[in-house]
């Protein structure tokens, strides 16, 4: 028997050693000791091999475009939601296109081959979801690329917007998106929350809402989101991101909200790297963190995926596309250092984010040949080091190779 392609040798994240033997798109085996001759080989010997990285949440539309025409000077949520309404008139489709090209060839790289990307449908041409459309077709059977239609000026705030997110749909886009908290008022933001839902019940969509991302601990949307998600039977299937209001809302409050969310099975999708820089901007000290109550959440049972959110855009000046620079960032501030929860943090971003998309995912017999090797023995030490990602498979096509950096200390130690 001959393969087109065997990982040999490597160590899976749960610490088991194995043997993956790859057919065209497919994973044929997963065993020690394989033996069969193969076109390729790649000797993983004592290295991680783990399914690819997925990215929960992401702005494609906006990737890349840092400075332009200006930076945010506060730091803040608002001023970059400014910003991008500066550049949104005199960006071209073609240069969104270039953009995000540039962003999935980096994050591809980085061994990331899914990502859920809000894309913002309140530009009237729409500009951004063809973009973003031409962008999923040319990455497909190399990146999962899943579109959510976000309207970023508000379904009601922004003029004809909520008839925006239905043409983007009919165009194409996946998922159904919202922006409650940027409403004009919390009674506006619960509407948008309610017709999000509906739109999504109607058309047998998932939804993923941008849901209390301020330091207002009164914002109450997630909990209208986990109502609507039982009202209308979308158990599932429905996404909060960001959340970060429940880091300043009162604890009584917290442990009726928790249970809520839990029942509704509304997954969460914290981004740190990004809300650890625009949170807590109004405050004195102290300061908030900007982050949800991702240990609380995780321990009611709730799907929680950190996600990456933005690199180099308005809102954020850095960013690689490293899911495991976000799950550093995530496991810092979430306090998330036991050996446990470390390897917890590495599945936010791999398997628990692939569950949100409702990805075909994971190293197992008859799975999409879809892996990463990287250059540390485990989830942990991946964490600690985000080392070189050796080799990239993607569909059973080596997609990107690293050779890692070399250092000699020269010093006499
Ligand atoms: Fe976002």
């Amino acid at each position: 028997m001959s393969f087109d392609l065997i990982v040999k040798g490597g160590v899976l994240p749960d610490g088991t050693q194995a043997d993956i033997a790859i057919s065209g798109a497919q994973i044929a085996a997963v065993e020690l000791g394989i033996s069969a001759d193969a076109k390729t080989v790649i000797d993983a010997s004592g290295k991680l091999v783990s399914a690819p990285f997925v990215d929960a949440h992401f702005h494609m539309d906006a990737t890349l475009s840092y400075g332009r025409p200006r930076v945010n000077a506060s730091g803040t949520l608002l001023e970059g939601i400014a910003l991008w309404g500066e550049l949104k008139p005199i960006q071209t489709r073609e240069e969104i296109v270039a953009r995000a090209l540039e962003y999935c060839r980096q994050a591809i790289g980085k061994g990331v081959l899914a990502i859920r990307s809000h894309v913002d449908v309140t530009d009237p041409e729409l500009k951004t979801v063809e973009a973003l459309l031409e962008v999923r077709d040319r990455m497909r059977g190399l990146l999962d690329l899943q579109l959510v239609a976000f309207p970023q000026d508000g379904w009601y705030r922004a003029e004809g917007a909520e008839a925006q997110v239905v043409r983007a749909l009919d165009a194409g886009v996946d998922v159904v998106g919202g922006i409650p908290h940027f409403e004009r008022t919390m009674a506006d933001g619960a509407a948008s929350v309610r017709a999000a839902c509906e739109l999504a019940a109607q058309r047998g969509l998932m939804v993923d809402l941008h849901c209390d991302e301020s330091d207002d601990p009164m914002s109450r949307h997630v909990e209208t989101l986990a109502a609507e998600t039982v009202r209308l039977g979308l158990q599932g299937r429905v996404a909060g991101s960001h959340l970060t209001s429940m880091h300043s809302m009162d604890n009584y409050y917290v442990a009726k909200l928790i249970p809520l969310m839990a029942e509704a099975q509304v997954a969460a999708i914290p981004n740190p790297l990004i809300n650890i820089t625009l949170q807590g901007r109004m405050d004195n000290y102290p300061k908030r963190r900007g982050m949800t109550r991702v240990p609380e959440l995780r321990a009611a049972g709730i799907t929680v995926a950190f996600g990456q959110d933005c690199v180099r855009d308005p809102w954020y000046p850095l960013g690689s596309g490293d899911m495991l620079d976000v799950a550093h960032m995530g496991l810092h501030v979430a306090h998330m250092t036991s050996p446990d929860d470390m390897r917890a943090a590495y599945d936010m971003v791999t398997e628990t984010p692939a569950h949100i998309l409702g990805l075909d995912y994971g190293l197992k017999k008859g799975g999409r040949a879809s892996l990463v090797v990287l250059d540390a023995p485990d989830p942990i030490e991946a964490l600690r080091l985000r080392p070189a990602r050796l080799h990239v498979v993607s569909n059973g096509r080596v997609v990107a190779q690293t050779v890692p950096a070399s250092t000699t200390v020269l010093a006499d130690i």
